[in-house]
Parts: structure tokens; sequence; C-alpha cells
């Protein structure tokens, strides 16, 4: 045994001594139901699909085929597309990268049309977006983020073996981007296409996809999750598999879903893999999947008839051997909601509508409030928020940013940009909901991250000291250090969202408000692909600003 692995394996065994270490408190004293901050009342497109990147921007964008934007593309360029639908020379932009530091934008130039696509971040900050409509639907696009105004879209044509509408991405532990599905796509196919394109199937059936597609499919943008044990959870309309990707078999089939409703695009409700908390033995892995609308309504909408979307929300605890959904409700129903993962291991519910399904016009009633729903609470797990004055219904969409908010966007449920005669205007605005932690009588307890060690390189089962400085600190049992995968947003679900709890082997007194804690990078690529993520320390339930750092 190397001097590594037994510096490594001690403090296991001390740790397993010491079970304080796992205790994260969640204090009950955030009265206040956070705030909500206009940002701009317009930047001109309607993001449905947002990513944050790791250089604290964010990246939007909306699709091309419906006309000119508000946000005029920068130098004189234009967008000559002999295959758009709407608009052949086009001046304007379709997609913009938002700097959360200055609250800019910058317009960036897209060449095809991205409408309901789908992205991942690649282990070097590279975004890899795959798919749309007409001409884009078998393209991919990369940005790979820069710190001066230079980057853009670079466009690579038919690179997909099948058109990408309505799919899911999920970057996997070999730094491969797996594409699952897409409308009328009953299979998958993997990202960057190697040097040679014969080493894999271009494609491979999913018969999974096929048997979840009903009439109105309601198994579009299907919820899939890499769980630590290297297998995929793919869930779509009510049923959910756990997916060898590398052998394509389905290895276990989970209980559909109690109430027979469907979850996914158009019934559109959202799923999030809980925290996996490197602290606990066994690893645990649960997934909780909130809203959508019942059985029947896009038909029913297409009457002009709304249903009530879904209250409830199932959990399904996947480390469990006979693995079963045990189910509570909202405080109020909602499809198209948005589930983000905040700092602290709770979940944001923002967004969407109390009745109808996502497609144009179907949206009715739309639900001002966000939730956060507190996962490891016993009693009490909801709790509602301030409500937004801007409905955001079909293609809206929500990101985490390092400091704390949740950038919200977009609302267009109509085919062209409409502001008049219509219900629920196409808006371009951008804000920022703050939830409670980020309260100004929460700063006595509220960490700021000093100092990451290793150039802020996180390696895998290597240990890691980050100093930070608290004014008013408890005790290392009131510590945990967490790092996220943001999320590539669109049509309810977070692609790629992810959050671990480092293994915390202790917190030391560094001198006045000053300590350092000493963490353990990620077990494994299964647990945490490489790539960027966002670290936290949280204290008291209150989460610092975040630190980028890269997993490798
Ligand atoms: C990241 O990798 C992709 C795929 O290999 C490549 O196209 C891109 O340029 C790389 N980005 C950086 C920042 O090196
Ligand atoms: C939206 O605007 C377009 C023209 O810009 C118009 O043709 C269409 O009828 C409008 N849609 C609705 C729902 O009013």
């Amino acid at each position: 045994m190397s001097t590594i692995m037994i510096l490594i394996v001690i403090p296991f065994v001390l740790a397993s001594l010491f079970p304080c270490f796992q205790a994260q408190t969640l204090p009950s004293r955030f009265a206040n139901q956070g705030q909500w901050q206009l940002l701009h009342p317009s930047i001109g497109i309607s993001p449905m699909h947002m990513q944050l990147l790791h250089n604290d921007k964010v990246i939007m964008f909306d699709r091309t085929d419906f006309g000119h934007s508000y946000l005029p593309l920068s130098n004189g360029r234009c967008r000559m597309d002999p295959f758009d639908i709407a608009l052949k020379l086009d001046c304007s932009a379709h997609s913009a990268l938002y700097d959360v530091a200055t609250n800019t934008l910058r317009p960036l130039m897209i060449q095809t049309d991205t409408w309901c696509s789908s992205g991942a971040v690649l282990p070097n900050g590279t975004l890899i977006q795959t798919g749309g409509y007409n001409d884009g639907e078998r393209n991919i696009r990369m940005f790979t983020p820069c710190f001066d105004e230079t980057c853009d879209w670079v466009e690579f044509p038919r690179l997909l073996s099948q058109r990408r509408w309505y799919a899911t991405n999920q970057i996997l532990p070999d730094a491969r981007v797996i594409v699952v599905g897409g409308r009328r796509q009953f299979n998958y196919e993997f990202l960057p296409k190697t040097a040679n394109p014969n080493s894999y199937p271009s494609s491979v059936p999913l018969n999974f996809l096929q048997r979840t597609s009903d009439t109105s499919e309601n198994n579009l943008y299907p919820f899939v999750h890499l769980l630590p044990d290297g297998n995929l959870f793919i869930f779509a309309n009510t049923k959910s598999v756990l997916f060898d990707y590398k052998l394509n078999s389905v290895i276990k089939e989970f209980p559909p879903i109690p109430g027979e409703d469907p979850r996914n695009y158009p019934s559109s409700g959202s799923s999030v893999l809980l925290p996996l908390d490197e602290n606990l033995v066994p690893l645990q892995a649960e997934v909780v999947v909130c809203g959508g609308a019942p059985r029947g309504s896009f038909e029913s909408a297409l009457r002009g008839s709304f249903m009530q979307a879904l209250a409830s929300c199932g959990r399904l605890r996947l480390t469990h051997p006979n693995p079963n959904w045990v189910m509570e409700n909202m405080p109020m129903p909602r499809a198209m909601g948005d589930m983000l993962l905040l700092p602290n291991g709770d979940v944001v519910i923002i967004n969407g509508v109390g009745a109808g399904t996502a497609g144009w016009e179907h949206g009715r009633e739309p639900v001002l409030t966000p939730l956060i729903f507190r996962p490891s609470e016993t009693v009490n797990r909801f709790s509602i928020m301030a409500p937004a004055s801007r409905p955001r219904l079909y293609h809206s969409s929500a990101v985490l940013l390092k400091d704390g908010r949740v950038l919200v966007g977009g609302s267009n449920p109509h085919v062209f940009y409409n502001f008049t005669g219509v219900e629920y205007p196409t808006d371009l605005s951008l804000e920022a909901f703050s939830p409670p932690y980020l309260a100004p009588e929460f700063n006595p307890v509220r960490p700021t991250i000093r100092y990451v060690t290793n150039n802020n390189v996180l390696g895998f089962r290597t240990f890691c000291y980050v100093t930070f400085s608290v004014s008013d600190f408890g005790s290392a049992s009131d510590v945990s250090i967490r790092i996220l995968a943001p999320s590539f947003t669109t049509h309810s679900f977070g692609q790629n969202q992810r959050m671990v709890v480092l293994k915390l082997r202790g917190v030391t007194y560094l001198g006045g408000e000053a300590y350092y804690a000493t963490v353990v990078g990620p077990s494994t690529a299964e647990i945490a692909p490489p790539g960027y993520y966002i670290l936290f320390v949280v204290h008291k339930g209150v989460p610092s600003s975040g630190w980028w750092v890269q997993v490798m």
C-alpha cells in the first residue's frame, strides 16, 4: 500500500468513528420568502435554453425560425439562411451571452435552428449543443467560453446520426456525451464522434422510448440521471429504468410512478437527482419527480379546456434493493416547473402553470410563487416563496448562479414573438430570484471562501483544503462542502445537473475568523464526471458564494 493510500485510509477510519461529520443542520429560521430582482426589462430574446459557464457567463438561446428577435447582431453581421422558415436574411441575434458580474449582454450568432434542443458542458468547459429543428436538427454547435469578447458559436453541420429535437443529454464518466431520444427517435448516440466513426454504431435503438410514447407522446425530454454505479436512470412518461448504456441493456425496470399520469413533455413535470453525499456509507442515490399534467391534458388543451396540473412529487431511492415511489403533494399543482438544486441541498421549484400543458397556447393559471423543497426534513418539506410579477410559461427557463441566486428568463407560448392580443405575451425580461438564505440577516453565519488548494483542481480521492472565513462559527458538524454541476436547462429539466457532498475530514481553526476544511475529492467519475463544478461551503444551512473548481 502506498503512503498516499494509507493517508487516505486513516481518515476514513476516523470518520466512521466520528459520524458527527455527516450531520448537516438545516435551520428552520429562514422566515423570509426570498426576493425578486428585475435585471433587464428586455434582453431581446426569450431564452428557452440556458447554461452557466465557468467564466460566470450564462449562454442563452432561443430559436431562429420565427422572425427577427429584439436583439440586433453586432458589427453589421447578418445571417443568410435559405432554409429558414420565417426570415432568410436575419440581422438579429437568437442567442446571447449574459455576464453575471456586469449584468450586460453580448449578442451571439447561431446559423441554424436550435429550437427545443439539448446540451452538455464537456470536461474542458466547452458547451456542446445538439440538434434542434428544420435545418438545425442534425447539427451540433460548440461554444468555448473566453475571457474577452471574441468567442462565438461554432457550428458542425450534420454530425448527429439522427434528428435530435426534444432530446436529453448526459455527460458520462469517460467525457463523452450521450444524447437520448428526441421526437420519434427511439434511440441514443454519443458525442464527440471519435476519429474512427466505426468504433461504435452511430445510433443505438432504445425500445424503452418507443413503449413509453403515447398518443401525445409524453416521453420527450426524458429525465436522465447518471447514477453512482455508472448506469443511467431514465424516466419517460410514467415509467423508469436502470439502463446500462455500455451494454445497451435495461438492468431493471422500476415500478411506474403512482397515479399513472405522465411527467415528461408535453406533460412537463421536472426532476432532480438529490445530492450524492459521500459522507454516507453506503452512498445513497435518490431521484425526485415533481408536477406535470394529468393524462389527457394535451388533447384537452387542444379543445380549449385546461385540466388542473399535478401537485404530486414522487421520490425513488435507487440504492434501495427494492425501490418504490414515495409520494407527497406540493402545496399547489404545477406543470412546466423548473427544479434546481440549491447550494445547501434544498431544491427550488420555479416557473410554470397550474393548468394546461406545454405546447403553443396550452398553459393557463401561471404559478408565480416558487417553492423550496427540503428533501432532508422529516416534516414541512415545502415552503412557499414570494410571488414573481411575471408569468413564466412554456419556453421559460432558470439556472442557478454562483452567488446563489436563480436566474429566470423566457416564456413564449406563441409560434412568433407576440406582445399584444394574447393572454400571455412573449416575455423578454431577465430576473433573479434570491432564495431566503441570501437575506443579510444570515451574514454572520455565511462563510466566505478564501482559497482552494491545488489551483482549484479537485482530484479524485485526493485531499483538498478549502479555506473560508465566517464571523459566527458553530462547529464542524455545521459545515458541509459541496460541488454542483450547473444545469443545461430547457423545457423544465436541468440536464447534467448534479451535486456531490464531499467527504469532510475535519474543520481546523486558523485564527481570526478563518478556518480550513479538509475534504476528499470525489470517489469516482461515476459520482462526479470530470469537469467544472461550483464549490460551496455551507454553514448552518447558509451557503457561501460559490468558487469554480475543476474535477479531474
Ligand atoms: C474541448 O474539447 C472539444 C472536443 O474535443 C474541442 O472541440 C474544444 O475545442 C475543447 N475546448 C477547449 C477549451 O480546449
Ligand atoms: C403572433 O404574431 C404573428 C405575426 O407576428 C401573427 O401572425 C400571429 O397570428 C400571432 N399569434 C397570435 C396567437 O396572436
